[in-house]
């Protein structure tokens, strides 16, 4: 049996799996079920001066059957009052002691930060998360992404709570920004204990063309607000890179954006986050989907001879170079396995029009298209769109002997000069069919 158990810049959980600071963790019922599900740890949707919410508040991207590939939302922290929350924190905390129960904060002043801490603290918190990445209605009132977005800001905030805290302190960064490694930082000298990325990124996710409103429609109305979902996992992922690879910041990472099942997750883990968060993914399918997150986990790990997560962090970080430091001299081709092909010719279109045109047609014979070796440039694409599994892979040409770099100064140009006949048309070559051709196949 894998131990899934983590510690977190001393938070303790029973696995790595937690519940993001959001509408799961908005009450004690909420994250009791979770637990009792499975999951190891909740971050408290987060507390400071109650607000009053819109109606609606959320919108989502549907991509072709994929409903809800892309969440967005304009909800602010908790609408509820914080001795409501702080008694249910106590509650959990009774009920669950081996589970991780963190609180998220948003306050204004030194004072107000100071006795936020001693509260959910005095409540039973095991840890405690710094909300600098909400991009929507509290960063206008200088919160939230307004503070992630100023190292110096964030850094004395940080600071601020670290005279009081006496749980480990997370700082939640903001995507909504160039350089994330800078916030990371910030947080390191201002004494955090770890980081978590990424919040929403803020975004308009529609408009609804026949009322001119954006989505989601308050009353005719509506704003920009956070999006989150399978849709942002590349960000997240590349953001967690540039933070766990940076020399300077050397505190946990809980990742967090676009997690919806064991391999996301794994993924975060493999870039670098040893604990991870989820909740657009809960907020569509259920608190149940932890069951397949757990197993499916231990299921890696066994395949893989992890036997702790801490063997996993960051194994994919050696492997990720700046561009001027990858191998030139790599030459992959596409190959077609004709039994599989189902004869779309997708790829031939795909290759045809937005590539290479290295993937031709045979005439009369067979609808299988093939592959032109000169003028592959193994870019990828036709397996891409190749609708079938399997059937269009990518196979290594060079000897795998020498190593070119763009950084070894001694490169030449390496595009072939000419290009095979057989290609339709060819660089230079294409000849339009006359109009009236054109307007006759019509
Ligand atoms: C409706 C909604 C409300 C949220 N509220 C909060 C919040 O109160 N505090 C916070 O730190 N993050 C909040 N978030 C951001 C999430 O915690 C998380 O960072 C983000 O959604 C990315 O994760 P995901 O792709 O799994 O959804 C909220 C997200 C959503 C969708």
């Amino acid at each position: 049996m894998d131990d899934l158990s983590i510690n977190f810049a001393g938070i303790k959980a029973p696995n790595p799996f937690w519940l993001a600071s959001a509408p799961p963790t908005n009450s004690g019922y909420q994250v009791m079920k979770a637990f009792d599900q499975g999951w190891g740890g909740a971050v408290w949707k987060t507390l400071g001066v109650p607000v009053i919410n819109v109606s609606s508040r959320y919108g989502g991207l549907n991509y072709r059957d994929t409903r809800m590939m892309g969440f967005n939302n304009i909800e602010l922290i908790t609408d509820r009052p914080l001795k409501d929350n702080l008694k249910e924190i106590e509650e959990v905390k009774k009920y669950f002691p081996d589970h991780a129960v963190i609180a998220s904060l948003m306050v204004e002043s030194r004072e107000e930060w100071h006795q936020i801490v001693r509260d959910v603290e005095n409540a039973g918190a095991d840890g405690l998360e710094l909300n600098f990445g909400c991009p929507h209605g509290m960063c206008e009132r200088g919160m939230g992404s307004a503070v992630g977005q100023e190292p110096e800001v964030l850094k004395t905030i940080v600071s601020w709570v670290k005279e009081v805290a006496k749980t480990p302190v997370i700082v939640k960064l903001t995507p909504n920004i160039t350089d994330i490694t800078e916030p990371g930082l910030a947080a390191v000298e201002g004494g955090g204990d770890a980081i978590s990325l990424i919040n929403t990124i803020q975004s308009l996710v529609g408009v609804d063309i026949d009322n001119f409103v954006s989505y989601p429609n308050v009353g005719g109305e509506s704003t920009n607000g956070g999006y989150c979902g399978p849709a942002v996992k590349p960000i997240a992922l590349n953001m967690l890179k540039n933070c766990a690879q940076h020399s300077g910041i050397n505190i946990p990472i809980s990742g967090i954006g676009g997690i919806e099942n064991w391999k996301d997750a794994v993924e975060h883990i493999l870039l670098g986050a040893s604990s991870v968060q989820v909740c657009t993914a809960v907020m569509h399918y259920g608190f149940g989907i932890i069951r397949e997150m757990t197993s499916g986990l231990e299921r890696y790990m066994d395949n893989k001879g992890f036997n702790t997560i801490n063997d996993m962090v960051g194994k994919a970080l050696p492997n990720i170079k700046t561009w001027e430091n990858l191998n030139l001299n790599h030459k992959v081709t596409a190959n077609i396995n004709a039994d599989k092909c189902i004869e779309c010719q997708l790829c031939y279109t795909a290759c045809e029009d937005g590539a290479h045109q290295a993937i031709g047609l045979q005439k009369d014979v067979s609808r299988v298209p093939y592959v032109i070796e000169e003028n592959c440039v193994g870019c990828n694409l036709c397996s891409l769109v190749c609708p079938v599994e399997g059937c269009i892979t990518m196979e290594r040409k060079d000897d795998g002997k020498e190593v070119v770099t763009w950084s070894d100064k001694t490169i030449k140009g390496t595009a072939p000069e000419t290009f095979n006949d057989e290609r339709a048309g060819g660089i230079g070559h294409y000849v339009p069919e006359p109009k009236d051709a054109l307007n006759k196949n019509r």
